[in-house]
C-alpha cells in the first residue's frame, strides 16, 4: 500500500506535522504546490495537511479540485491551527471548508503561533480579529486564549492527534493487505 502525504505550511507547523506522520508510515511527502496531480493515481491512501487561516484550510480548494482522482481512495485531511479542537470548531471547520460534501476523515490539530514571525499584512489581519474578540463581553474559552496571543505565543504539538492519524493508516494498510 501507498501513502502520499501533502501539506500547506506558511510557518513550519504543519511541514513538521506532516513530515512526522510520513516518516512514520513511510509515505512520500510534498509540499501540495510542487505535486503533479496526475501521480495521484500512484497512492491507495492519501493525506492532506494545511494551515488554517481566519477559518480556511490553505490549500484545501487546490486539493479537492482533484477530487474525482481520489474519490476511490483513502482520504485524510488535518488542519493545523491554534485554536483547541471542540466539537464546535471542528463543525464550524467542517462547514466553513465543506468538507461535508467528501467522503474522507477529518482531523483538527493545533499548531503554534508566534505574532512576531509574521509579515505586516498577517500582523495586521492578526490585530484587527484579536481587538475585535477583545471587545466581545461574552467571549468563550478558545476566545479567551485567541485575546492573548499577539502577546503570548502559543506553542503546541498534538501528539495525540499525530499518533492517531498514523495508527489509521496502519490501520488501512491492514486491512488491504487482507
Ligand atoms: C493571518 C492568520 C490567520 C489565522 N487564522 C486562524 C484561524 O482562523 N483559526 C486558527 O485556528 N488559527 C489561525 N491562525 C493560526 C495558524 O493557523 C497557526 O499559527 C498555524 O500553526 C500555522 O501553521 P504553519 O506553521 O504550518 O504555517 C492564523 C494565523 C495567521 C497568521
Amino acid at each position: 500500500m501507498k501513502t502520499l502525504v501533502l501539506y500547506q505550511s506558511k510557518t513550519g507547523n504543519t511541514e513538521k506535522y506532516a513530515n512526522d506522520i510520513a516518516k512514520r508510515v513511510g509515505a512520500d511527502i510534498f509540499p501540495l504546490k510542487r505535486f503533479k496531480a496526475k501521480k495521484l493515481a500512484d497512492y491507495d491512501t492519501i493525506v492532506f495537511g494545511g494551515w488554517v487561516k481566519a477559518g480556511k484550510i490553505q490549500g484545501i480548494d487546490d486539493f479537492l479540485s482533484n477530487w474525482d482522482l481520489m474519490k476511490d481512495k483513502d482520504v485524510i485531511i488535518f488542519s493545523v491551527g491554534m485554536s483547541m479542537a471542540t466539537k464546535e470548531t471542528r463543525a464550524n471547520m467542517i462547514e466553513t471548508n465543506v468538507l461535508y460534501d467528501y467522503h474522507m476523515r477529518y482531523y483538527q490539530f493545533r499548531g503554534s503561533f508566534d505574532f512576531n514571525k509574521l509579515g505586516p499584512i498577517e500582523k495586521f489581519m492578526m490585530k484587527k480579529a484579536v481587538d475585535t474578540i477583545a471587545k466581545n463581553p461574552e467571549m468563550n474559552a478558545d476566545q479567551a486564549v485567541l485575546a492573548t496571543i499577539i502577546d503570548t505565543p502559543i506553542e503546541f504539538y498534538d501528539q495525540e492527534k499525530v499518533d492517531r492519524v498514523v495508527s489509521v493508516i496502519e490501520t488501512l494498510a491492514l486491512e488491504k493487505k487482507s
